[in-house]
């Protein structure tokens, strides 16, 4: 007889079916330009609808949309941005691609996200922009941090990269600051592949993106350029696929919800794990994180048993290439150490939850 083999469980994985196929098969058949244009056009309409901004501009990723944000925004060399310890390394890695120095503030323990306090304690004359990075769809105190930088008159960009979808006392993630930026890789609520978006509704720094993302030109097609600039266009070929996954960007939304709430309802009451409090009438979640005393074993244990898992990442003073960085971040430090990734892919099933809570138990020889 065939021995059963229990399907292995990844970490995460693209959403796409065949009305992607078909859309962009299509979309192929019409001999389009393929780069961006009507369908690009199309898409950042969208993007700003449901960003509920005046203004889109998708480029190739988020991190170009980091480097966009903060360039537009007239950061250089000498200029500091405040940024959170705990998040992906593009955030203070997109400061210094602009040329400014990254300076970063510890989080809040209950969203993960920036402490205002801590950005107050941290503000310098060099302090040009503060950088909020809504870490799993989360958002934390965003009255005080908005508070304090329209105190101080320092702008505030949003890194939502995780967060298209979620929102905040009813107003979308990402409309908060004076540019909002997503991204669309592979394991965002909806992926185009490689693909960012900047959102705005400052016309002034509308105008300095397309102009920063179109070789410092406003007008394509022609030759003369009065502003620096690089090639960060997007393709219409991209755009297909994200018209397409944005028609059921609700469902998506609500699957995300639902798959956390199963982890909760498993996961809530057993001794070593801890998962954050998440309001899902609001936040779409991203990964599902988890804090337990020891995330390596737990990880590897998973690993045995067919389920895919990702440690969360270090706090940023704790990599290699920002080790110079001095400071106390106890939230950040504790989050990064303790914190591992379920699964958390669209197509994960009830009973594959199930699967994957009684493994951790297990682990934990709570059953
Ligand atoms: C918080 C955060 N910022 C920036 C990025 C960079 O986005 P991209 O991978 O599209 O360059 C990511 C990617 O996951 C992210 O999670």
């Amino acid at each position: 007889m065939q021995k059963e083999v229990t399907p292995f469980i990844p970490q995460t994985a693209p959403s796409y079916g065949h009305k992607e196929r078909e859309a962009i098969d299509l979309y192929l058949q019409s001999n389009a330009w393929l780069t961006e244009f009507e369908k690009t056009i199309a898409f950042e309409q969208e993007i700003a609808k449901r960003a509920t901004t005046t203004y889109a501009s998708v480029v190739p990723n988020g991190t170009i949309a980091l480097f966009l944000a903060f360039t537009a925004l007239g950061i250089k060399k000498g200029d500091e941005v405040i940024v959170p310890n705990l998040t992906m390394i593009a955030t203070p890695n997109a400061v210094q691609l602009a040329g400014g120095t990254p300076v970063f503030a510890d989080v809040d323990s209950e969203s993960l996200c920036l402490n205002p306090d801590e950005v107050a304690r941290l503000i310098t004359p060099r302090t040009k922009a503060v950088c909020h990075v809504s870490l799993g769809g989360r958002v934390g105190r965003m009255e005080s941090l908005m508070e304090l930088c329209r105190e101080k008159g320092i702008p505030l960009v949003e890194d939502a990269a995780q967060a298209f979808g979620s929102s905040h006392r009813g107003k979308p993630v990402g409309s908060f600051g004076d540019i909002g930026i997503y991204s669309f890789t592979p394991h965002k609520i909806i992926t185009t592949g490689q693909g960012g978006a900047l959102v705005t509704n400052r016309e002034d720094l509308y105008q300095a993106i397309e102009r920063l993302k179109d070789f410092g030109r406003l007008q394509g097609g022609g030759d003369h350029h009065d502003h620096l600039g690089w090639n960060f266009k997007f393709t219409d070929l991209q755009a297909v696929l994200g018209l397409v996954q944005l028609e059921n960007l609700d469902e998506r939304i609500d699957k995300k919800r639902e798959i956390f709430a199963h982890y909760q309802s498993q996961l809530t009451d057993v001794p070593g794990v801890t998962m954050l409090h998440t309001n899902l009438e609001e936040t779409t979640p991203w990964f599902i994180e988890v804090f337990v005393e020891k995330p390596l074993a737990l990880a590897s244990f998973l690993k045995e048993q067919g389920i895919g898992t990702r440690p969360m990442y270090p706090a940023i003073h704790t990599q290699p290439i920002y080790a110079h960085i001095q400071g106390e971040f106890p939230v950040s430090t504790h989050a990064g150490a303790h914190g591992l990734w379920l699964p958390s892919s669209l197509s994960l099933t009830p009973s594959e939850i199930t699967r994957i809570c009684n493994a951790v138990k297990e682990f934990l020889r709570f059953v």
